[in-house]
């Protein structure tokens, strides 16, 4: 048995495709589980994604399927033969709502599978791994996504750099909320990449503030002022509705949480969808998950940042 959790970016996304500073940190009460068990001689690997209702046969899944692609990774980074294995996957975290849970699923499953064939991947091996993985899922990601599910902890991340793993000194509680519109982060990924390409004036700059608030972020919590953390929650979104990635329904949810007390919020993730994150500190839980019910989310759940 192995898994990976979800994952929110707490600060930074899309800037960070473009070399700018982001935070992200897992989301432990969410999380993706493979367990391997043994086949009958010949059979070969077998995946069986129960939730999605799929059985993938890693002889005859196409190049471009992504759990075949992770078990085949795998299998060429240690040097094995197929073993006869059925791989069976079950994960809570919900699909194309900006929770990583491809790269989860990924993650989990080549533990697995490494570990059926009684080896180990590293960390950093398995997230170089996922980024390959990821790759198929949404064309040019920042490796962001694949780090902090891999390595289970807060990440303050520079692309092609050395990621930076860091202990949260003073944890604190997030609200997560669905808006319930399913928002592959390929699509968003993408229009921000148009829109880089047509108006580089107008994204620099703004890429350029959210690389300094993610900076600014990462220091507010080295020196445990947590606070300090939601206007700089707010100021993100702001900059993140200028690059077109947010939407009403996110919009809404993101106006009742600070409306319910909470002391920031924005978008999380590719955005268009998926989910919003709230500081949730000294609020009443139960009137900010109301309130954001009212809003339109379809779940909430609280989680400790720690
Ligand atoms: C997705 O979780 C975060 C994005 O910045 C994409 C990426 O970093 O690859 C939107």
């Amino acid at each position: 048995m192995a898994s990976a959790p979800a994952k929110v970016i707490l600060f930074g996304e899309h800037a960070v495709v473009y070399g700018r500073p982001a935070i992200a940190v897992p989301v432990h009460s969410l999380h993706a589980d493979v367990e391997a068990t043994p086949s009958p001689a010949g059979a070969g690997v077998r995946i069986a994604a129960s939730d999605l209702g799929r059985t993938v046969d890693l002889r005859d899944a196409p190049e471009d399927d992504p759990l075949a692609l992770a078990a085949r990774l795998t299998l060429d980074a240690l040097h094995a033969a197929p073993p006869d294995v059925t791989l069976t996957i079950r994960s809570n975290i919900p699909v194309a709502s900006n929770l990583g849970s491809g790269a989860a699923v990924s993650a989990a499953l080549a533990r697995a599978l490494a570990a059926a064939l009684g080896a180990e991947l590293d960390d950093a091996r398995l997230s170089a791994l996922v980024y390959e993985v990821e790759k198929l899922h949404h064309g040019t990601p920042s490796g962001i996504d694949n780090t902090v599910v891999v390595y289970g902890q807060p990440v303050y991340f520079v692309r092609d750099q050395e990621p930076e793993l860091f202990a949260i000194r003073r944890p604190f509680t997030l609200a997560i909320a669905d808006t319930g519109i399913a928002s592959p982060t390929r699509v968003a990924v993408g229009d921000v990449r148009a829109l880089h390409a047509r108006d580089p004036d107008f994204t620099t700059p703004r890429f350029d503030a959210i690389g300094a608030i993610a900076h600014t972020a990462r220091f507010a919590i080295a020196t445990r002022r947590v606070a300090t953390l939601g206007p700089l929650m707010n100021q993100n979104h702001a900059l993140l509705c200028e690059l077109t990635v947010s939407c009403a329904e996110l919009d809404a949810l993101v106006a009742a949480a600070r409306e319910a007390g909470a002391l920031g919020a924005k978008l999380s993730g590719g955005g268009r969808g998926g989910n919003m994150i709230a500081l949730a500190e000294g609020v009443d839980r139960d009137r900010l998950k109301r309130a954001l019910c009212e809003a339109g989310a379809v779940r909430v759940i609280f989680t400790e940042v720690r």
